[in-house]
């Protein structure tokens, strides 16, 4: 079966880099080339929400240097790809929080919000400034308050009420997270969402996986048995 929701990790530029004897910026780059295919191929098959992690809320402690050329991919790759996401009726949302954006990233990641906000086909979310335990936080205090207001009482507070305060209100937990380059942690990537997320670290670095790894790896999650807490009947 196909899974409805898939999380990636692109980890392992900064190696591909260093093995190729390149710039980290252009291991960041050819990252980009791969995720282009990776949403290309899970448009096509029907993917209803793929989740990329672009940027934490820890990269910002990477040199100077590497922020600067990683906010500028950011930028070109919103303003290439945009048009052809629109035309595949892709819709995306940001996961993080965008106010601690640079001023241009952040109006251009919001017009690409604005741009394909009605349309149907896969759900594309790129965390951007992204942290779980902040994103966490943040339902926490907004719900507090909430509560003070009167506008819900604490007894409303369920998974489904929570889940609404989540950058991902809406959409289903995630069923597949995938990181690349061998790393075999979450490194604070959609905490709450991961909950029963069936999780696969293939060895290959980010910028050298290609949709036919990205097919192997769908096989091998077909291939899991899903428990969900529960006993094999
Ligand atoms: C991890 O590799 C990757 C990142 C921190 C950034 C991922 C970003 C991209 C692929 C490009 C930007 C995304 C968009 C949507 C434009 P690493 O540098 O930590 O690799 P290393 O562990 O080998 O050093």
């Amino acid at each position: 079966m196909l899974p409805r929701h898939v999380a990636i990790i692109m980890d392992g530029n900064g190696r591909w880099a260093k093995k190729n004897a390149l710039s980290v910026a252009f291991g960041h780059r050819k990252g980009v080339e791969a995720l282009r295919e990776i949403i290309r191929y899970s448009s096509d098959i029907g993917i209803e929400v793929l989740s990329l992690f672009a940027f934490s809320t820890e990269n910002w402690n990477r040199s100077k240097q590497e922020v600067n050329a990683l906010m500028q991919l950011i930028l070109e790759y919103f303003n290439s790809e945009i048009d052809e996401l629109n035309e595949n009726n892709v819709r995306i949302r940001i996961l993080g929080d965008i106010f601690g954006l640079p001023q241009n990233q952040r109006e251009t990641v919001q017009a690409s919000m604005d741009t394909t906000a009605d349309n149907t086909g896969m759900q594309l979310n790129i965390a951007l400034n992204y942290g779980g335990k902040d994103e966490i936080l943040g339902a926490v205090k907004t719900i507090s308050k909430h509560v003070l207001e009167n506008k819900i009482s604490v007894d409303d507070i369920d998974e489904t009420m929570f889940e609404k305060y989540l950058y991902t209100a809406g959409q289903p937990s995630v069923d597949l997270l995938i990181r690349t380059s061998g790393e075999m942690r979450i490194s604070n990537f959609m905490l709450y969402q991961c909950a029963y997320a069936e999780m696969l670290f293939p060895k290959t670095l980010w910028p050298d996986y290609t949709v036919e790894d990205y097919k192997g790896d769908l096989q091998a999650f077909s291939k899991r048995e899903r428990r969900f807490g529960g006993r094999k009947s």
